[in-house]
This record gives C-alpha cells, structure tokens and sequence, in this order.
C-alpha cells in the first residue's frame, strides 16, 4: 500500500491548476444514461472514483472511451440493471445511478451503500422521492429493488433536509418522467446546478436552477441528445490548495478556478486575515503575519462546506487563539482530531463541537487517512510540522484528489509517494 511522505517547513509558490470536479462529473457521468448519442465530456478529473463509476457503466452494458481528462460515452445498449455490492461498496456515489437506470429501464437493482467513515449516510429520501414518483421499491438481501415498468410519473418532491446526491437523482429521473417534478428544498450546490444546466442544454425544460425549488418537465421517456460539455473546476480542490498555501504563509495562484464557487471558503480566510487577487478563473492568495481564529459551521452551498472542514482544522492550529468548528451534516466527520492530535494539535471535541487550540507547533508522525478530505487535512499539517509526516491509507486521496503529491512537488513541498 502505498504513503505519503512530507518533510515540512518548505514553502510554498507559483502556480497550480485545478482539476475538475469529481462531485460533477460524478452525476453527469452518470447522466449519460439517459442519452440516446455518444456524450463526449471533458474536463474529467484524473481520479480513482471517476474510474469506478466508469466501471459501473460498462458493467451495466456502457461503452467508453477515456484519456486522461476525457470521456466519450455511449449507453445505448444497457444490457444490465444491477449496481452490484462489489462496486457500490467501493463508492456511495454509485447510487447516482438508481434514478436515471429506474426511469430509462423501469426497473433496477442497486446495492444499499451502507454507512461509511464519516456517518451513517442513509438514502432514505432518495428512496421516499422515486416511490412519490410512482416507483415501487423494496430492500432485500441488501439491495434496493425498484420498478416503475410505465415509468415515473412526475410529483412534488419535499425534502425533509437538503441532499446533494438525493436531488441529483431526482432531477434525472425527472428528466425522462411523464409529466412535471417539483422538487422544494433542492440542493444548490455549483455540481447540481451544472447538471441541470447540462440537461437544459440537452431539451429539458428546467425552471428555477440555482434555487432550492427545481421544476422539472419530463421527456415521457424519451431519451436526450446531449451536446458535450466541459466539467467545472473543483472548488473544494481548490479550497484545499488555498489551505496549503495560508498554513505555510505563503503567496500561491490558482488556475482554471470558478471564485465565484468559492465564496465562503475565501470569505473564512479572509477572516483569518489572508487576502486575495481574484479574476474569473484565478485567485492568489496572499499570506498574513497572523493567522486569527475563527468560527465554522459547517453547512449545505451556499454556506461554508463540510468538504472543506478538515483542511480548517489543520489550518486552525496555527490560528493566535481558539477557534471553533461545528460540522451540522456529518455525525462522525471528526475521525481527523485524534490524527492532527498525534501531530502536537490541541483539539476538544465535544459531540458536533471541535475547538481548535493555537498557535501548536506540530511535530512529524505517522498518521493514518480515514477518508478522503481527512486525508488532505493530515498533508496540509505534514506541510508544517517539524521533520517527517507520513500519511498512510492514501487511496483515501487517490479516490479524489488528481496527481496531489505532483501538484504539491510542483509548488514547493518535499513530499513523495512510497510503498509501505
Ligand atoms: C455529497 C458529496 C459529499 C459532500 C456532501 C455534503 C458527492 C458525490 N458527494 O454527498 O462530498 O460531503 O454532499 O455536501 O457529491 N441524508 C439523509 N437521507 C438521505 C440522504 C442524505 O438523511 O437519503 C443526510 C446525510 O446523512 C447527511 C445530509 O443528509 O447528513 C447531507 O447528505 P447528502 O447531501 O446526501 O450527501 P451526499 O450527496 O452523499
């Protein structure tokens, strides 16, 4: 297995470009489903749950061809409508599947993903959406069976609490239903928002993008002709970037960035006292003498993101004072403290409370990735802690991070990828 090591104290500079988003072209991967042409998309992060998700659909009858940052994908003959237990085990965005397979196929199988490091992570609402749209579900044996042999038929959908990838499926399967779908407290997050501006592109009258009420009209089952696109940039590597460069108090640019994405997270650094040169599609940030402390609550787009969370964390140790981290959507995101403790960091948690302890100075160890944006707050903390960190289990990063350690060799860090 293979580990990351950092040797900290070097400084960080110059440029680096972001790749583009795993959390949208996981769904618009998926979209393809409800194609009837070859969809080309580009952009594509060079990433491990990309390439699973891809493995999904070939699996399901899709096929594909793929470089490094593009996709061309063809799923006119879908042979299979089972997301087996091996793949879905492996990443829980395979559920973004169940929605556009159930409304083309009228029926699906898709292995339940269970919980996963962070959380229980239910799909309970995705579920009680598709049986509003006159899907008939049941759970077996550990798989969610669902038919609809007529199709969907569009309805209200109400969430009761905000869900990323739950609208995501609603909107797809929205999108080939007879009739309208209203979906009321949908996510707005910049992933959702580029997959209903994709699916306009391709026909689907959508009203209200960008909002938290969607009307969607559906094609009666028609399937869509999607023109290609260009996947968004990866605001949450991004905001890990940005992380690197204000631990280590350095100036860094970003390339191929969407600022605007970004709001929250440059608006808590701004509070810590960095500051910023921002265009449309770059940001530099600016390094400060003191890092000031902060207050986080975490929350769904447009509020500050639970993906971002564990970088503050590592980030907040080198803050003059005490600052305060509340995650609200994930109960156990906090599996990072006990690693940055290990690191010199003076962190309490209290239940959904962490308070954040600084300035430490952080000391080399060997720390272990429990998931993938926890895995990038360990680095940030190897960036400046005394001699050697090594970050073990980084297949945790590998799942969304695109080439980190080259990225970060790029600007300055002496970090590198062994084999245990
Ligand atoms: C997505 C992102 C993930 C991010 C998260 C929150 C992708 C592929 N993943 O995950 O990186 O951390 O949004 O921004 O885009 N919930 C239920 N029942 C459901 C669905 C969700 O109770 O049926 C709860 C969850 O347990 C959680 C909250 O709702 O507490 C938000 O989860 P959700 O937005 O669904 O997260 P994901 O879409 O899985």
């Amino acid at each position: 297995m293979d580990y990351l090591q950092i040797q900290g104290l070097s400084h960080l500079g110059g440029e680096v470009i972001i790749s583009g988003a795993k959390n949208a072209a996981l769904p618009l991967i998926a979209m393809t489903l409800l194609a009837k042409n070859n969809v080309t998309i580009t952009n594509i992060p060079d990433v491990k749950d990309i390439k699973t998700l891809l493995k999904l659909l070939e699996h399901l009858g899709a096929t594909f061809t793929h470089d490094e940052h593009s996709v061309n994908i063809n799923t006119s003959h879908i042979i299979h409508t089972k997301a087996t237990y091996e793949i879905v085990k492996t990443m829980r965005a395979s559920i973004l599947v169940l929605g556009p397979l159930l409304a083309r196929e009228g029926h699906c199988e898709v292995s339940l993903p269970g919980g996963c490091a962070i959380g229980q992570r239910p799909i309970d609402l995705h579920l009680k959406a598709l049986e509003m749209m006159g899907a008939k579900i049941t759970i077996h044996g550990g798989y969610v069976y669902a038919e609809a042999k007529d199709g969907l038929k569009g309805a209200h959908i109400i969430f009761d609490k905000i869900t990323v990838t739950g609208t995501a499926n609603i909107i797809m399967a929205a999108a080939l239903a007879h009739g309208k779908t209203t979906i009321t407290n949908a996510a707005r997050e910049p992933e959702v928002v580029q997959l209903c501006e994709v699916l306009r592109n391709s026909g689907v009258n959508i009203e209200g993008v960008g909002t938290s009420e969607l009307v969607i009209y559906g094609s009666d089952r028609r399937l869509l002709e999607i023109s290609p696109f260009e996947i968004i940039p990866d605001r949450i590597e991004a905001g890990t970037y940005l992380c690197a460069a204000a631990i280590t108090k350095d100036t860094l640019t970003l390339e191929k960035v969407r600022p605007d994405h970004l709001e929250s997270v440059i608006g808590k650094l701004e509070e810590m006292g960095f500051s910023f040169d921002t265009s449309t599609d770059s940001i530099t940030i600016h390094p400060t003498e003191v890092i000031k402390p902060v207050s986080i609550v975490t929350q769904e787009y447009p509020a500050f993101p639970t993906d971002m969370q564990a970088q503050f964390m590592a980030l907040c140790t080198q803050a003059e004072g005490t600052s305060i981290i509340e995650e609200r959507l994930f109960e156990n995101r906090f599996m990072h403290v006990s690693e940055l403790q290990r690191l010199g960091a003076d962190i309490k948690l209290n239940a959904k409370l962490a308070t954040i302890t600084g300035t430490t100075e952080l000391n080399g160890a060997d720390v272990m990735a429990t998931d993938l944006r926890a895995s990038s707050a360990l680095v940030l903390a190897g960036l400046i802690a005394n001699g050697t960190t090594r970050v073990h289990r980084i297949y945790h990063l590998d799942r969304g991070y695109e080439k980190l350690e080259s990225k970060l060799k790029s600007i300055g860090a002496d970090i590198e990828r062994l084999s245990e």
